[in-house]
């Protein structure tokens, strides 16, 4: 009796854990499809002209190689973890999910380049349940919840996940301000 109250309960929690982790990356080139039409506001294209879409790109500049040598890091900056952590998509995100691919693994980056850096979905979350067209349209027109289909509530933690003071080149960050910078709203908002 207690063993299977036990059982009981260890399934419920792993079941509510498998719920915390409902969906995978897909890169944003999946989201590219849609979001460069200019009827929906060209993220995409704003996106790549931002700071994030460089991330990675970022990581092999000589002010990164010197960062990481005065920081006592052995491997070249995009090789290391201590500097990934903020510059990949799905590594560091305050939502907790975890990139299913290994951002250090040559194959994985070289077949996901896309999550190579901080892509859509470091900020939005995962997009593998919400990238239909349906369920995007049902989110948008208020039917779904966005939080059901692993669409996040973007607030200033999500940003703070990686602009934090860990990061070597910290610049004090506020949420109001600098989101200005990397907007792309709809055209009809
Ligand atoms: C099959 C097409 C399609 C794909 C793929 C797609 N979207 Fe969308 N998305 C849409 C449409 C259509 C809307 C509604 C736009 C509108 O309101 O005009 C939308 C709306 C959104 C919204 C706003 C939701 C809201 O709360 O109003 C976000 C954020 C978003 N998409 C992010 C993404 C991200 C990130 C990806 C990639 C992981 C992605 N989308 C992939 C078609 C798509
Ligand atoms: C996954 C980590 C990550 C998340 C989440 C993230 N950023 Fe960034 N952000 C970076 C990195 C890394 C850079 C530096 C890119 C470069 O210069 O190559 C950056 C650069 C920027 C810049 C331009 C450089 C600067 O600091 O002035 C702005 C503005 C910015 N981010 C705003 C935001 C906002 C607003 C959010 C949340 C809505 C956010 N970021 C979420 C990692 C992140
Ligand atoms: C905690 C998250 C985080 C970690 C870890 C991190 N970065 Fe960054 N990095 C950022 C953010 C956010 C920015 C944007 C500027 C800032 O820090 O506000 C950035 C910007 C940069 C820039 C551009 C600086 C500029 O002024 O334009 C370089 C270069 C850089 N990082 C190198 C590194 C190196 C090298 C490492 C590893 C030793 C590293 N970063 C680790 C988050 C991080
Ligand atoms: C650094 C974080 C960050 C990244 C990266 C990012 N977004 Fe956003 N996005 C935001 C914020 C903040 C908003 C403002 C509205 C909100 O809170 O959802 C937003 C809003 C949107 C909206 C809704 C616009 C509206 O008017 O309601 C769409 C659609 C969208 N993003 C798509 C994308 C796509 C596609 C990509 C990748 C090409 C992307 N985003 C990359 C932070 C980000």
């Amino acid at each position: 009796m207690k063993t299977s109250l036990l059982l009981l309960l260890a399934s419920c929690v792993l079941l509510s854990y498998a719920g915390e982790v409902p969906a995978d990356y897909v890169g944003s080139k999946k989201c590219k499809i849609c979001h460069n039409k200019v009827k929906v506001g060209q993220q995409y294209d704003i996106w790549e002209k931002g700071p994030h879409a460089k991330s990675f790109e970022t990581l092999k500049s000589e002010q990164a190689i010197n960062i990481a040598k005065g920081l006592g890091i052995a491997e070249p900056p995009e090789k290391a973890a201590a500097c990934l952590s903020c510059h990949v998509s799905g590594w560091s995100t305050a939502s907790g999910y975890k990139l299913e691919v290994d951002p250090l693994d040559k194959k994985a980056l070289k077949v996901n380049t896309d999550l190579a850096r901080v892509g859509c979905e470091s900020c939005h979350g995962p997009g593998s349940l919400y990238k239909s067209k349906k369920t995007m349209i049902g989110i948008a027109n208020g039917e779904l919840k966005g939080g059901d289909h692993g669409l996040i509530n973007i607030v200033s933690e999500t940003c703070t996940a990686c602009h934090n003071s860990d990061s070597p080149t910290y610049k004090p960050f506020v949420f109001e301000e600098r989101v200005k910078e990397i907007v792309h709203p709809t055209p009809t908002k």
